[in-house]
């Protein structure tokens, strides 16, 4: 028997660091475990906490099955004080105690900082040299720990004693600097000696001063970049030496020229590192209680990619590959250059005619530049920028080989929590491109795409990615520092600004926008969901309420959302390159649908919370749009108003259809659509995570799949045939002729259609969670024809949760992990069963049923059966009836009802006056239909393509 395994130390609220947790501001710090093993029949019936502070151990026994953020037992924690904590389980017994997990708190209130925000006086001005600043301390013998507290207004680089604080990048991230600043507690016990330590910080213009946004706006929260650091050392004797930065502290001009995110960064290799700081600094008022600790991981590099090929374009230029569509930069490895050589390396994400593509970066120049030093080897690299790139173009060096450069990957450091493979190639690499698209658009904040000049926390991009972003990475801290941000953000009349951290500021730019201001409510709910973090719903409640009372506002009494700047469908196929907002769906329709859903989530968190009140008021509020949006955009049999595919697909999925006849005529019409249209992808940022959802809930799998696995454009493999390795931010970034699409805002990396890959892991493979947090898994996988396997694994907050299928002669096997402290609703494939199952490894075996020939009754059956339509639509094509599988599913939509055996005649015109081909369409149909008539041609009127 499985004997019972001790927890894994204790995790700290959403932190993963994999040593001691510093710099906690939040004082009761909530705490998890995983158990990896245990007997069947182990139930945990209580835990305890010891905690030590001092010298004092401490324990508390709590009667509970939980084990996900359970509270903080003792006392708030002290601003620096440190605490081991560790935890033991009981079942029948109790479990050995886990490895105590280390957790600090940081610097809690405006007085516990004695330094003081520093800025150069004379250098370091907005279009001069990154400036780096020193300050010198004299330390004890006997020391015995070592903390440095950091942030700054603009970017850092900190040393302490030359060397490295940490292997962070781009501190100290981006938050809405003017509510919320982030410092960091970084551990430098082994940096500092006796005698004189050098602390020094380059500052970089980062997002405080450099260009930020599409319209050119330098220095957006101020013109000065200034450091604040505090260095507390404590000796042996318990004595606290604190050093912090202050007007004693010095200045000098360094080597990086010029240093911009979006247009790159100059360097000078020559610059005398020896150089004096000749420069004062002064002290910049600044308002200490805007200061925040981390709630999740800082940005680190996270990868090193080599260079796949190296060669000379059409014009003569050297250019470079990766393979891959990154974001970070390009090191260089120059060797023996005489002093001075400029070298200079543009990045883009594709070429254009062999050539690099600097359009789709619009005014982001993304260009590093090198004055080399002569020496015999050279690293180039920047450390104040980033760009999103596959491809380097370099100048100035000659003879580069592949070993000369590699692509540096930087990104918020997450840790992977989710995979996914299956039996199916390209869709492997489809969800391979999401990860990467997430990797290179997590730079601390949720960005739209990482390359031109924009890169901002667009809210309706992450509010459609969410949920597949918490099952690919721990995004918990992540989310939940951004969120702190969006509220602080919010407007007073709760309007959410369409990028968080707001750098727009235009009226127009919090005008409430459907489906984006609703990233308030979506995205609290979201984490909820996946890591059953109820907190995070308590400290966004305002935020969220605040924006369905705004909505409210402005729908009026009848509580139908008409007008205003609406995104819509945003970026629809059907939408034209310059006008991605005019889709097909209704505007009005989407934004009284979201105006539902949102006021539906609201009540939903107010019943998690306890909060009565409140969840009677929206809920009734929820109802009554509900019933506003049918009787405005509802006709009694079903018809959902601009008949577009995204509007059934969200009118079903968020329960705004509740009679089951109208469902039934909303799901066949949604189904209908798609066959229209050819199994190409209609929907924009609204209709996409959820249209397979919708199709497979209202009974037809089969189109949610042909959907998902077409590779015509537009569709999700699509890009993947085109060699895309990110996702693309249009369905045609790249047109089938392999130029680049003219729309002026193609991005071929935004995450936002990748959001399809949520329905993957819980449809295909089949892992949900079914209760917050995966406490109960669901796992429901709807097994496509045509893959012989899928597997899905997700890092759960109880652990890891697998689910896997196999096909083989007939039979499928369906194996599942779900982790101690949770259990599983299982819904075999077929309706061959169902089970609730406990912790530990579990398979089922399940007999296919053999599909008998599925009667050939109507022309919808001919376009179902996918074999079929693909003979159908190459000789229609090929007889000149139809130009392309579209125009053919277009041309039979009509007569989807008739019979079958009418298909020929009702589609036949005098345009199409070919016998032979008519007669090679009968013969295509026959083995399908039996007697196909193709007679004399009807009187028929043309009807054109
Ligand atoms: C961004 C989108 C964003 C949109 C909204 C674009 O420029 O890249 O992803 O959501 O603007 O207008």
């Amino acid at each position: 028997m499985t004997s019972l395994s001790a927890p894994s130390a204790p995790r700290i609220d959403h932190r993963t660091d994999p040593g001691p947790v510093l710099g906690v501001t939040n004082q009761r710090p909530r705490l998890s475990w995983t158990v990896a093993s245990a007997p069947e029949d182990y139930v945990q019936s209580a835990y305890e906490l010891e905690i030590v502070r001092g010298d004092e151990p401490m324990t508390w026994r709590v009667t509970s099955g939980d084990q996900v953020l359970v509270p903080w037992p003792g006392a708030p924690l002290e601003a620096r004080e440190s605490a081991t904590v560790r935890v033991r389980v009981q079942g029948s017994g109790w479990s050995q105690w886990s490895e105590p997990t280390t957790v600090e708190a940081g610097l809690l209130a405006a007085h516990d900082w004695t330094a003081k925000f520093i800025s150069p006086v004379g250098i370091g001005g907005l279009r001069q040299a990154a400036p780096e600043l020193l300050g010198v301390f004299q330390l004890p013998d006997d020391i015995a720990s070592a903390r440095l507290y950091a942030t700054a207004h603009g970017i850092f680089t900190a040393r302490l004693n030359s060397r490295l604080v940490d292997d962070t990048v781009l501190a100290p991230g981006w938050t809405s600097y003017h509510h919320r600043l982030r410092y960091r507690a970084y551990d430098v016990t082994d940096l500092v000696k006796p005698g004189r330590n050098e602390l020094t910080a380059i500052l970089g213009n980062g997002w405080w001063r450099g260009r930020l946004g599409f319209l050119g706006e330098r220095a957006f929260y101020g013109d000065r970049l200034a450091l604040l650091a505090q260095l507390e050392v404590k000796t042996s004797d318990g004595t606290v030496h604190t050093f912090g930065t202050d007007g004693n502290w010095h200045a000098r001009p360094t080597g990086v020229l010029v240093d911009d995110i979006y247009d790159g960064q100059t360097t000078d290799l020559r610059a005398d590192t020896a150089a004096p700081y000749e420069s004062a600094v002064e002290e910049v008022p600044t308002d200490l209680g805007v200061l925040v600790g981390e709630d999740g991981p800082p940005v680190r590099v996270t990868d090193t990619l080599a260079a796949v090929r190296v060669w000379t374009s059409p014009s003569g230029k050297t250019l470079v590959d990766f393979g891959q569509n990154v974001v970070g930069w390009a090191r260089l490895y120059a060797r023996a250059t005489r002093a001075g050589t400029e070298v200079t390396v543009r990045h883009a994400e594709v070429l254009d005619a062999g050539e690099l593509a600097m359009r789709p970066l619009r005014s982001a120049r993304a260009t590093d530049t090198y004055f080399l030093r002569g020496d015999d080897e050279e690293i180039l690299e920047p450390s104040l920028t980033f760009h999103g790139f596959r491809y380097a173009e370099i100048t100035g060096l000659s003879d580069i080989r592949p070993d000369d450069v590699e692509a540096i990957v930087i990104g918020s450091d997450l840790q992977r929590t989710g995979w996914f493979d299956s039996s199916h190639a390209l869709l492997n690499r489809f969800h391979e491109n999401v990860v990467w698209g997430m990797r290179g658009n997590f730079v601390d904040v949720p960005t739209d795409c990482p390359q031109r000049d924009e890169r901002l926390g667009w809210t309706g991009d992450i509010q459609v990615f969410s949920p597949t972003a918490t099952f690919l990475h721990d995004s918990s801290g992540f989310l939940t520092s951004w969120l702190a941000d969006l509220a602080a953000e919010q407007e007073r009349d709760g309007s959410v600004p369409h990028v968080v951290p707001d750098i727009l500021r235009t009226p127009m730019s919090s005008a409430p926008a459907a489906a984006w201001g609703d990233a308030a409510t979506v995205v609290p709910w979201v984490l909820w969901e996946r890591t059953g973090d109820k907190d995070v719903l308590a400290r966004q409640f305002d935020s969220m309420r605040a924006w369905v009372d705004k909505i409210d506002a402005v729908a009026g009494d009848d509580l139908i959302w008409r007008g205003g700047n609406q995104y819509g469908d945003w970026l629809d196929p059907t939408a034209p390159p310059e006008a991605p907002d005019r889709a097909t769906a209704d505007p009005d329709v989407i934004a009284t649908a979201h105006f539902a859903r949102s006021a539906q989530i609201v009540a939903d968190a107010a019943q998690v919370l306890d909060r009565v009140n409140d969840a009677a008021y929206y809920g009734q509020l929820a109802e009554r749009v509900r019933a506003a949006f049918a009787s405005e955009f509802v006709t009694p049999a079903g018809r959902v108003l601009s008949d577009a595919q995204t509007v059934y697909a969200i009118a079903l999925e968020w329960g705004l259809l509740t009679d089951t006849a109208q469902r039934r005529t909303a799901g066949s019409r949604l189904a209908d659509l798609v066959r229209a249209g050819s199994f190409r992808i209609a929907t924009g940022f609204v209709g996409t995570p959820v249209i397979c959802d919708a199709l497979m809930n209202a009974g037809y799998s089969d189109l949610a799949f042909r959907l998902l696995l077409q590779t015509e454009c537009p569709s999700w493999l699509y890009p993947v045939t085109m060699g895309a390795t990110t996702v693309w931010e249009r369905w045609d970034s790249m047109l089938p002729d392999g130029s680049i699409n003219p729309g002026e805002m193609t991005s071929f990396n935004h995450y936002a259609l990748g959001s399809i890959v949520d329905w993957v892991h819980r449809r295909i493979a089949g892992l949900a969670p079914a209760e917050p947090g995966y406490r109960t898994i669901s796992v429901r996988p709807v097994p496509p024809r045509g893959l012989t396997h899928a597997s899905a694994r997700h890092r759960t907050p109880y652990g890891e949760a697998s689910v896997s299928w196999h096909r083989d002669a007939g039979t499928l096997t369906l194996a599942v992990r779900v982790p101690v402290g949770s259990r599983a609703e299982v819904e075999l494939p077929w309706g061959a069963g169902t089970a609730l199952v406990g912790h530990g490894d579990h398979t089922w075996q399940v007999e296919e049923p053999r599909r008998g020939d599925r009667p050939m009754t109507t022309v919808r059956d001919v376009i179902d059966d996918a074999a079929l339509w693909r003979s159908f639509v190459d000789v229609a094509v090929d007889g000149g009836l139809a130009s392309s599988e579209t125009s053919a599913a277009r041309l039979l939509a009509p007569h989807l009802d008739r019979p079958a055996t009418e298909l020929l005649d009702a589609v036949w015109t005098r345009s199409w006056p070919s016998d032979p081909a008519k007669a090679r369409l009968a013969d295509v149909l026959r083995p399908y239909l039996g007697h196909v008539e193709h007679a004399a041609q009807p009187d028929l009127e043309p009807t054109g393509v």
